[in-house]
């Protein structure tokens, strides 16, 4: 970077002979913390590092210490960092849901890049949707972005056996309802999880979408998966300093990576490593930010061929620490790649192609990360489904138990279909009160519903779809009902729904006409799900529903709910603020 390079955004503030009052305004109050005027002025490359992590954040709050290492690596190679604070996101101690947090995490960091002297930016991210918040927002602005993951937290371990964040959840509670633990059992149980500072050590929304922000070029190779107290993440908070720097001088902005090849090579990383059906909503909206057109039937499409070959919990049996010794994603990149399933000439963030970062990586453990021709599923990515209650809705048949199939799907007559009498639910406060309620007459044959769990109905969609069966149901041994919803559920959860169902009940969406009692048919093979009534029938619902005024939700308990409400759009594409996608690459307006 030579002292008057003429790409440097920051030179508008600090350096603008247009405007010498403005520019000495600026340069004084930057002075105030240790920054000399001279080097305000030197044509140094300004990089903020957009902080995630904070009391609030326990699974990025590591990023604090790894800032560190972060501008260690900047200013060796001549910038300076300004680092700031992302509006908080944590995934377990947000009310009512995280997801309500992404998009306004996702606003207050579009303007902090573009209102503030800033040339590049490192993103920490690591909780859920601290991922998607930070990359939409750089997309948005178009200025050069590196991201670095936080890193999964060490095994968990109980008695010997692996204890995987959330997903253990959803066992104990089992386990609790069957009278098999008591309280402080389950709680001992699930604390067992957690052993150390980073996010969620199973394949759920976190590992997947740093995976995925790997394997779409943003972050450094191999960097997704290093559990966050190794000392390789010290090392890569480091490089990943060093390289932003670069960048800038390279002028490698979020769009030179985040083009269409490189989404079609996440979707297919996150088949293969048995991602979350969280990635599709937030794909959907990063797609939509960077003006990438990314239909959700790419999903299918692209990715619902792909073998299952990261052998971790919730589809698998292993954690983190075990991703990455095995390889991580450059590992199973390679598997990919091995068969042509990789575009790879897809830039990325350390200025090189993923096919030349991944070319020949190794698997250090194929139990772990099986070769592609000895996987743990075939056909591991989702399907997608339509019908009368709503047009869009995926499926993660990877998680389908043999259990389960049994059940539902070994058929003679008709292999992939089943059908049954719904039980409906409206949220998750409705559920948790009536689950138990013998009046309701669950059986094995149940189908559940969750409606007004959308992005409108409960703002921000909630985590809510997987519900368990009745505690009798579970002694009998009936672990998993057939759930079907409007809401999201956890990338830790092993429960094969039908969810993040567009467009959700409260945005008329065919579900708020469904009533507990009635027939639905589920056809895998055709990928559609029908309530069987009549046409007339669900008519006269529609307009009874119309004089109603529409489906009822609780009103909103905060303003921002409000505004999200009148603004968010539906799952199925990425269910972003409508109307902010058309604000694009703004740093070069
Ligand atoms: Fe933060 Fe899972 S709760 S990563
Ligand atoms: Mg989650």
């Amino acid at each position: 970077m030579t002292a008057s390079s003429p790409k440097l955004r920051s030179r508008a503030w600090f350096d603008n002979p247009d405007n010498i009052d403005m520019t000495a305004l600026y340069l004084e109050r930057y002075l105030n913390f240790g920054l000399s005027l001279e080097e305000l002025r030197s044509g140094r490359p300004i990089v903020g590092i957009a902080q995630t992590g904070s009391d609030l954040s326990p699974c990025n709050r590591h990023h604090l210490v790894l800032a560190e290492r972060v501008r260690e690596g900047v200013r060796e190679m001549g910038g300076i960092v300004l680092e700031f604070p992302v509006h908080p996101i944590q995934e377990t101690g947000k009310r009512p849901t995280a997801g309500l947090d992404r998009n306004l995490a996702y606003l207050g960091l579009v303007e902090v890049l573009y209102g503030y002297p800033l040339d590049g930016v490192v993103l920490t991210i690591g909780c859920d949707k601290t991922t998607p918040a930070c990359l939409m927002a750089a997309a948005t602005v178009n200025i050069p972005a590196i991201a670095l993951s936080v890193g999964p937290m060490l095994n968990g371990w109980h008695k010997g056996e692996r204890t995987g964040s959330g997903t253990i959840v959803w066992k104990a509670r089992q386990l609790l309802a069957a009278g098999e633990i008591d309280e402080a059992a389950f709680i001992r149980l699930v604390a067992s999880s957690a052993p150390s500072t980073g996010y969620c050590n199973t394949m759920g929304t976190a590992t997947t979408m740093n995976s995925l922000c790997e394997a779409l070029g943003m972050s450094l190779p191999g960097s997704a998966a290093i559990p966050a107290p190794y000392r390789d993440r010290q090392e890569v908070a480091y490089q990943t300093g060093r390289r932003i720097v670069e960048m800038i001088a390279e002028d490698l902005k979020p769009s030179d990576i985040l083009t269409k090849p490189a989404f079609h090579n996440a979707i297919r990383v996150n088949s293969a490593i048995g991602g979350s059906t969280n990635a599709p909503i937030h794909l959907a909206a990063l797609a939509r930010h960077v003006g990438v057109d990314l239909p959700l039937k790419d999903w299918e499409t692209e990715g619902h061929a792909i073998p299952l070959l990261v052998n971790l919990q919730p589809a698998g049996s292993y954690l983190g620490e075990d991703y990455y010794r095995a390889g991580g994603v450059p590992a199973v990149v390679s598997q990919l790649m091995d068969q042509g399933l990789i575009h790879e000439d897809a830039m990325t963030a350390n200025g090189r192609t993923i096919g030349e970062n991944c070319r020949g990586a190794v698997i250090e453990d194929e139990d772990v990360i099986r070769p592609f021709g000895r996987p743990l599923k075939e056909n591991a990515g989702f399907i997608l489904l339509s019908g009368n209650l709503f047009d869009a809705a995926i499926m993660k048949t990877s998680v389908i138990s043999p259990a389960f199939h049994e059940r539902y799907l070994e058929n003679p007559d008709d292999p992939d279909a089943f059908e049954g009498p719904a039980v409906v639910f409206d949220g998750p406060e409705d559920y948790h009160r009536r689950i138990d309620d013998p009046a309701l007459g669950i059986t094995s044959q149940t189908l559940l519903f969750m409606r007004g769990a959308g992005p409108i109905g409960y703002p921000g969609a909630a985590e809510v779809v997987n519900m368990r069966p009745p505690s009798y149901l579970i002694t009998e041994g009936v672990d998993a009902l057939p759930c079907i919803g409007d809401g999201r559920q956890s990338g830790t959860s092993g429960s094969p729904s039908i969810l993040n169902a567009s467009p959700e009940a409260a945005a008329w969406g065919g579900l708020a006409l469904l009533r507990t009692g009635d027939r639905v048919r589920i056809d895998l093979g055709k990928r559609t799900v029908n309530v069987q009534i009549s046409e007339a029938e669900l008519a006269e619902r529609r307009e009874a529903l119309r004089s109603a005024g529409g489906y009822r939700y609780p009103p909103s308990q905060t303003p921002w709910q409000a505004i999200q409400r009148g603004m968010v759009g539906q799952m199925e594409t990425g269910a972003i603020l409508e109307g902010a996608e058309k604000f694009q690459r703004i740093a070069q307006t």
